[in-house]
């Protein structure tokens, strides 16, 4: 299959624009205006009768959308998650809780790692297994009861953005059909259908903003390490906005849930360290405060991508991205959204290869 890159100067840039449709076309093959099971398979009903908690496992963007999903299937729809790189997952002596659903996350459908662990896995200590892929008919599809395709379209550039947001479209629809059978209230489901309707316009209120984080990501060009910063269900999406930036501009970046800022990363905060805070409300904001003196000491700039209803706005060594405002559920999808034109907008400044990353692969398919 030929892509065309169109207009665009990279695949990345153009299927990060592609993320509105992506989002929509996710959602409405799934269903669109209610969450079936029979979304996921002709059995998942029967399946997810049965499913007191679920682990889920995956590698690299996909493992990190799962990280985002464990705080969904835990606060929304009360079932205990567990979350695992499928390289160690494999390796590991594992005790099961009785009715788990095994949950592979896959772009490709063929990471070795990911598919090891569903097949060594066995299907004796599940109630059976799901897999939420964009490539039909890969090895993952075949080989698991459940299926949940993503349609995010080819991903050409090897750094994950679409697959990543449409992953999160098919969790939240999990989290939903699960939810539903343990309680959760009929109002808050569709509160979270409408949500997702509304995804879309959100992400291409995001994407305006590209001027501006193009403007942000000028102070990362001469740098040589970057911190993400993000708490509860923002900090898999401050992991996956630093992974970002390190696979495309070869900045080393790290994130860390927020309150760990002072157990160690701020000893390395310094005119070097340019400090990424994925901010929406004002609770972590608040609490970075304390630190940002010290951040501020050392030379340090924080960058903050907060919610614009939040009232942050910049002062010296604090720049604040505005944020469209949107419901909770949204959030880690729009946010990741600005991350990624962050990191690309800095790799393209540095001149590195954005779509073909220097000794990074597409799809790992061996060990
Ligand atoms: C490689 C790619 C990543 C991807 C990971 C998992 O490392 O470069 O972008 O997230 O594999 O791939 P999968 O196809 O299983 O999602």
């Amino acid at each position: 299959e030929t892509v065309e890159l169109g207009d665009y100067d990279h695949y990345m840039l153009k299927e990060i624009y592609e993320q509105p449709r992506a989002l929509a076309a996710t959602f409405s093959a799934a269903g669109g205006h209610e969450v079936a099971d029979s979304a996921f398979g002709e059995c998942a009903a029967e399946i997810f009768d049965r499913v007191k908690a679920v682990q889920i496992v995956a590698c690299g963007t996909s493992f990190h959308a799962g990280m985002v999903a464990r705080y969904w299937l835990e606060e929304l729809a009360g079932i205990p998650c567990e979350v695992e790189v499928a390289s160690e997952f494999r390796y590991r002596k594992r005790v099961q809780i009785p009715g788990t659903l095994l949950l592979t996350i896959s772009q490709s459908g063929e990471t070795a790692d990911t598919l090891a662990a569903l097949r060594d896995a066995g299907t004796d200590d599940f109630v059976g297994s799901l897999v939420i892929a964009n490539v039909d008919n890969s090895s993952l599809v075949r080989e698991s009861d459940l299926v949940f395709l993503t349609r995010a379209g080819a991903e050409i550039g090897v750094a994950s953005t679409k697959a990543f947001t449409t992953q999160l479209v098919g969790l939240l629809m999990l989290t939903i059909a699960l939810g539903r059978r343990n309680g959760l209230p009929q109002g808050r489901e569709q509160e979270l259908v409408n949500a997702l309707h509304a995804l879309p316009d959100y992400v291409q209120q995001t994407l305006a903003l590209d001027t501006a984080i193009k403007a942000l990501s000028e102070a990362f060009i001469p740098k040589h390490h970057a911190l993400f910063l993000g708490r509860g269900i923002h900090y898999p999406v401050a992991m996956e906005g630093s992974l970002k930036l390190k696979e495309i501009s070869y900045i080393h970046a790290e994130a860390y849930p927020a309150g760990e800022l002072k157990h160690g990363p701020l000893a390395l905060v310094d005119d070097d360290m340019p400090v990424v805070a994925v901010a929406p409300g004002d609770e972590l904001l608040e609490k970075l405060k304390s630190n940002l003196e010290e951040v501020r000491s050392r030379g340090g700039e924080l960058f903050v991508f907060a919610d614009r209803q939040a009232g942050f706005t910049s002062e010296p060594r604090v720049r604040v991205l505005a944020m469209p405002h949107c419901p909770e559920v949204a959030k880690p999808i729009i946010y990741t959204v600005a991350l990624q034109l962050l990191s690309y907008h800095v790799a393209v400044q540095k001149g590195t290869d954005v779509d073909k990353p220097r000794n990074l692969a597409k799809s790992v398919t061996v060990e």
